[in-house]
C-alpha cells in the first residue's frame, strides 16, 4: 500500500515516517516548509538515513498559505503539524484546509503547547499585558485554540498530554547570549533586547514559575497531541 503523508518537517517527523514504514511498503511524503535552512536540514537528515529508502519525498519550499493557494485534489492519509500552527497566518483556515486534504479514513495529527503549563502561562501574561485585539492573530497560541477550531468545525478528536520541562538556567543569568535567544523563543518575541518591557515581564514570570533542581532552573512544558480521524 502507498501511504501519503503531508508534513511540516523536523526530527520528530522522520520518526513518524519510520513508524509508517513498519506497516506500509512505500510512503509518499509531501513536505511543506518555507525556511530554506529547515528544509535543507530535513533533507540531509533523511538522506543519511538508509531506512527511509522507500519514501518518495516531494519538497515544497512554501508557507502553508502559499501552498493552499494552489488547487490540488491530492488526498492524504496522514497530515501532521508538529509545533507549527503558532506561525500560520490564520489558524482556523489552516486547519480547515488541512482537513479538506485528508482522505476519508485518514488522520490529522497536531502537537502544540497546552495552555496549562508554566510556558503557556507566560504567553497568557504577555497577551494580557501587550496584545491588543485578537490573540489568535499572534503566535501566542496553544492547543486549546486548536481544539476550539475543531469543535467549531464539528470535528471530533482525541488528545493526550506529555509533560516535560525547558532548562531555563541560561535565561536567568545576566548577559547570557544563549539565554537571550532562549528567552526570545519562549516568549515568541524575536530580538527582545529591543523590547525591555516584554523582556522584564518574561524574566519575572520565568523566575517566579521555574523550579530549581540540582542548580538547574526548569520551566514546565506540557505538549498536547490532538488526533482527529476522518470518517468516510
Ligand atoms: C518549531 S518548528 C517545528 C518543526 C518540526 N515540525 C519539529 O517539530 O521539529 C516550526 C516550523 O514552522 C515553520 N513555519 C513558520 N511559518 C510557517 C508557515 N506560514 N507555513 C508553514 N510552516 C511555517 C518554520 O519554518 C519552522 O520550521
Amino acid at each position: 500500500m502507498h501511504t501519503k503523508i503531508y508534513v511540516f518537517p523536523g526530527e520528530i517527523d522522520s520518526v513518524i515516517v519510520k513508524k509508517l514504514l513498519q506497516r506500509h511498503n512505500s510512503v509518499y511524503n509531501r513536505v511543506v516548509e518555507p525556511s530554506g535552512e529547515m528544509i535543507e536540514r530535513y533533507k540531509s537528515l533523511v538522506r543519511e538515513d538508509t531506512s527511509l529508502g522507500a519514501v518518495k519525498f516531494d519538497w515544497r519550499q512554501q508557507t502553508v498559505e502559499e501552498y493552499f493557494m494552489t488547487k490540488d485534489d491530492t488526498k492524504f492519509h496522514l497530515i501532521h503539524a508538529i509545533h507549527v500552527l503558532y506561525h500560520v497566518e490564520d489558524l482556523h483556515a489552516t486547519l480547515r484546509n488541512m482537513w479538506e486534504q485528508l482522505a476519508d479514513g485518514g488522520y490529522m495529527f497536531v502537537a502544540m503547547e497546552s495552555e496549562e503549563n508554566g510556558w503557556a502561562k507566560l504567553w497568557h501574561k504577555l497577551t494580557e499585558t501587550f496584545v491588543q485585539g485578537d490573540r489568535l492573530k499572534t503566535s501566542l497560541r496553544h492547543s486549546g485554540d486548536v481544539k476550539q477550531c475543531l469543535d467549531a468545525m464539528d470535528i471530533s478528536y482525541v488528545t493526550s498530554e506529555y509533560e516535560t520541562s525547558v532548562n531555563v538556567t541560561e535565561c536567568v543569568k545576566e548577559d547570557s547570549e544563549t539565554g537571550s535567544l532562549l528567552l526570545d523563543f519562549l516568549a515568541q518575541t524575536p530580538d527582545m533586547y529591543n523590547e525591555p518591557e516584554i523582556k522584564s515581564l518574561a524574566l519575572e514570570h520565568i523566575r517566579g514559575n521555574c523550579s530549581v533542581i540540582d542548580d538547574k532552573s526548569l520551566l514546565q512544558s506540557i505538549e498536547e497531541i490532538i488526533v482527529a480521524f476522518k470518517r468516510g
